[in-house]
Parts: C-alpha cells; sequence; structure tokens
C-alpha cells in the first residue's frame, strides 16, 4: 500500500487490544481441542495437543482461566462500544437485508451493528457460564466442595456452554472472512475510509464529527 493510502488508515484497535483479543483466540482454540478430547474418546487423540491425556486434564482448567481473565479485560473494554441503540433493534429486525448484502437498506451502523453486539453478550454470558460450571467440576482444588450432583449438573452444563461458544465463535469467525477488510482490523489494527463508510457509517461520522445530510 503507498503512502497517502496508508496515512488515510483509520485505528480501530490499538496493539494492545489486538494482542489481548489474540490471546484469547488462542487460547480459545487451545480449550475447544482439548475440550473435546476429555468430552469423548472419539476425540481423545486431541489431547497430544496439550502433552497427553494427563497434562490436558491439568492445563485444560488454568488455560480457561487464563481465557477468562483476558476476557474480562477485553469486554471491559469493549463494553461501552456495545450498548445496544435503537438502530441496533432496527439493524437486527432487517437481518434478511444483511444476508442478501444490502447494506443501503439499513439504519447507519455506529462501531459494531446489531449482530455483533448480541454476540459479545452472548460471549459474556457463555464465558461465565463457563468459568463457573467449570470451577465446580475442578476436581484437585473445588469440587470436593459440592455435592455430587452440582458437580453432575456443572459437567452437563460445561458441555452444553462449550459446544454455544464453539457455534458463537465460529458465527464470529464467520462474518470476520465475509465482511472483507474485518480481519485486517484485528491484525495490523487499522480499516479502510471505504470499509468504515459501507459499514460502520454512524462511527466514521463521529469520528469526523460530521452529521448525515437529511
Ligand atoms: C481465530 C479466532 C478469531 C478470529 C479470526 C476473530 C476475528 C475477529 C475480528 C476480525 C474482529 C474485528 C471485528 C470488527 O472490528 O468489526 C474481532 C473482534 C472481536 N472478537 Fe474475535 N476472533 C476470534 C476469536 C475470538 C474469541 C475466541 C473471542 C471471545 C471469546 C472473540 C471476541 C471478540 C470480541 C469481543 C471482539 C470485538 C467485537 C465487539 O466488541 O463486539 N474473538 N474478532
Amino acid at each position: 500500500m503507498d503512502k497517502a493510502k496508508e496515512s488515510r488508515m483509520i485505528l480501530r484497535y490499538s496493539a494492545s487490544q489486538r494482542l489481548n483479543h489474540w490471546v484469547i483466540a488462542i487460547t480459545f482454540m487451545l480449550l475447544a481441542l482439548s475440550g473435546l478430547a476429555l468430552f469423548h474418546p472419539a476425540f481423545y487423540w486431541l489431547s497430544n495437543l496439550l502433552g497427553g491425556g494427563v497434562w490436558t486434564r491439568i492445563l485444560h482448567p488454568f488455560i480457561g482461566v487464563l481465557m477468562f481473565l483476558c476476557f474480562a479485560v477485553f469486554a471491559a473494554r469493549m463494553f461501552r462500544h456495545n450498548l445496544m441503540a435503537r438502530r441496533d433493534w432496527q439493524w437486527l429486525g432487517r437481518f434478511r437485508e444483511v444476508l442478501n448484502k444490502r447494506e443501503e437498506n439499513l439504519p447507519e451502523v455506529g462501531r459494531y451493528n446489531g449482530g455483533q453486539k448480541l454476540l459479545f453478550f452472548v460471549l459474556i454470558f457463555l464465558v461465565l457460564g463457563l468459568l463457573l460450571t467449570g470451577v465446580v467440576m475442578w476436581r484437585s482444588y473445588f469440587a470436593f466442595l459440592f455435592p455430587i450432583w452440582a458437580i453432575r449438573l456443572a459437567s452437563l452444563l460445561h458441555a452444553l456452554f462449550a459446544f454455544l461458544m464453539i457455534c458463537a465463535i465460529i458465527v464470529h469467525i464467520y462474518a470476520g472472512i465475509w465482511v472483507k477488510g474485518s480481519v485486517r482490523a484485528m491484525t495490523r489494527g487499522t480499516v479502510t475510509p471505504g470499509w468504515a463508510w459501507k459499514h460502520h457509517r454512524a462511527w466514521l461520522r463521529q469520528l469526523r464529527g460530521t452529521t448525515p445530510h437529511k
């Protein structure tokens, strides 16, 4: 990219926000794969990733706590940008237009669209659910504090939340790839003015201090 174009790029994520996000993404991948290894014998071979069955059982919960802490920091940094506004509900109500790539029929979008904001809160719910149920199941440190029925219920819910989390992250990755130019926001930190105008026009106006023409 030439120097003039480079200078027009808009910063969307700082280096520390990107680092924060990618630690979450890597720990999530490790958790999903090692979790599958613990879930069913058909996936046991995945335990090789963390050095075998014993190491998987030891490391999985610690990596889980690490992901939770990193996610808590990232979610706190992103929280105010994800509060639902009226235009986000309208955006969600016209989801068919989104799927058909007719963005001109949608209300102007702020820093995040209604779908991203909804997913943000789903992720908060699932990460919290995974942490709480995981602690109840954590044999070496906490499980002895709980009755057996609670540990069984926690195991069931942990698997359910993990399944939903994997589905949610598949949607998240698919959406990031589908909206061309988004992955670059999380790798290099910047987006083009065209990307911001097309997908997050209200955010661009806010950055530029302009109001829409009536
Ligand atoms: C390999 C996996 C992942 C990829 C490729 C990926 C990709 C992306 C991209 C491209 C963005 C920027 C979207 C934008 O600015 O419009 C983003 C934002 C974000 N990602 Fe990921 N991500 C991954 C995993 C995760 C995981 C595991 C989590 C959480 C558990 C997560 C949580 C978030 C959050 C909270 C945002 C900010 C969006 C918001 O606040 O609404 N990501 N990701």
